[in-house]
């Protein structure tokens, strides 16, 4: 059965420039590129097949969390509510929500079009009692809702699974939780995954697993440059480099020219030095005390924060003021 009420709202006007804001990164004095540009349809299936690895704890355990609190996190989040939820919508945890029968109104914000409109419909056929409003969007840029989705009579809860939220600098993630905020109510909820920290050894192997699937993740963001930017980059003459920088708090991880050379991108010509890096990610880990504080600057009161017995992974529940 189809749900009557599936929509998809295109929200994105103009396509971003990719090309230039590669080639600023590629060009500053320390190169970096943004990990947006690990999200090709290939980086999408690497990412998948990451969550899935035995290193990788931060997906099973937040799942976990969830199955074994799903009662209490429904409490707050209340009956007949609407979910609005920043990224993917195809994931096991989106279901574990809409599966408790309680929510009325599921709204996934994503910027791939046709995977946003794919998971919007296979979950209005699985859920056909909810309504779901998919729109296009990018979220890390102005948002603007429908007004039937700001409806004040109805409870809003913001759902950002996955610790996405270590991939912002920190004050990027202030603000961008305080933006969240301000598109509230009080009242309304915030339920967000967030990656703690913990012994680095255990960082470590989360992003530098045996099979080899996050290094193919980073160097493949060098395949989608050659695919899409016509870039000449050889992918035999980088290496997957990703560490715990401690003092920084953050998993970095980077892209070594393992040789001197020039790699050209469009008309653009950018040379390495040997064993010069890409910056190509961040990955912030936070300790209970820190995001709450980080959430309490952007306008919200923590209402509940469960964690697994290891406190490998923590779940807030944050409520707008
Ligand atoms: C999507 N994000 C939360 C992942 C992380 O752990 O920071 C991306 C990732 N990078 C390497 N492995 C997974």
């Amino acid at each position: 059965m189809i749900n009557a009420s599936l929509r998809i709202i295109d929200q994105l006007t103009t396509q971003p420039d990719r090309f230039h804001e590669a080639l600023e990164g590629l060009t500053a004095q320390k190169k970096t590129l943004h990990p947006k540009f690990l999200y090709d349809q290939t980086g999408s299936e690497l990412f998948e097949q990451i969550t899935k690895l035995e290193e990788y704890y931060p997906t099973r355990t937040e799942l976990s969390i969830m199955e074994e609190s799903l009662d209490e996190m429904m409490r707050l989040i209340g009956t007949g509510s609407t979910i609005i939820e920043f990224g993917s919508g195809a994931s096991r945890k989106i279901r574990l929500l809409l599966e408790s029968g309680l929510i009325s109104e599921y709204v996934p914000i994503d910027i791939a079009k046709s995977f946003l409109k794919e998971s919007s419909e296979q979950l209005a056929s699985d859920y056909p009692n909810v309504d779901i409003t998919g729109i296009v969007a990018d979220y890390t840029g102005e948002l603007k809702l429908p007004q039937e989705i700001l409806d004040p009579s109805k409870k809003k809860t913001v759902f950002f699974p996955g610790s996405t939220i270590g991939n912002f600098e920190k004050k990027e993630a202030e603000s961008f939780l305080s933006t969240i905020a301000n598109l509230l109510l009080p009242g309304d909820g915030l339920l967000i995954g967030v990656d703690t920290k913990k012994d680095p050894s255990v960082l470590h192997d989360a992003y530098n697993d045996r099979k080899g699937v996050t290094s193919r993740f980073n160097l493949n963001m060098l395949e989608h440059l050659n695919r899409e930017l016509d870039a000449d980059f050889n992918l035999d003459t980088f290496k997957h480099y990703a560490y715990y920088n401690a003092p920084m708090g953050r998993v970095e991880m980077h892209l070594v020219s393992m040789i001197e050379q020039t790699v050209t991108i469009g008309d653009e010509t950018i040379p390495f030095r040997e064993h010069e890096t890409i910056h190509t990610e961040n990955s912030y880990k936070y300790s209970i005390d820190e995001f709450k504080n980080l959430a309490l600057r952007s306008g919200f009161l923590s209402e509940a924060i469960w964690t697994d017995d290891d406190q490998l992974f923590s779940i807030h529940y944050l409520k707008v003021e």
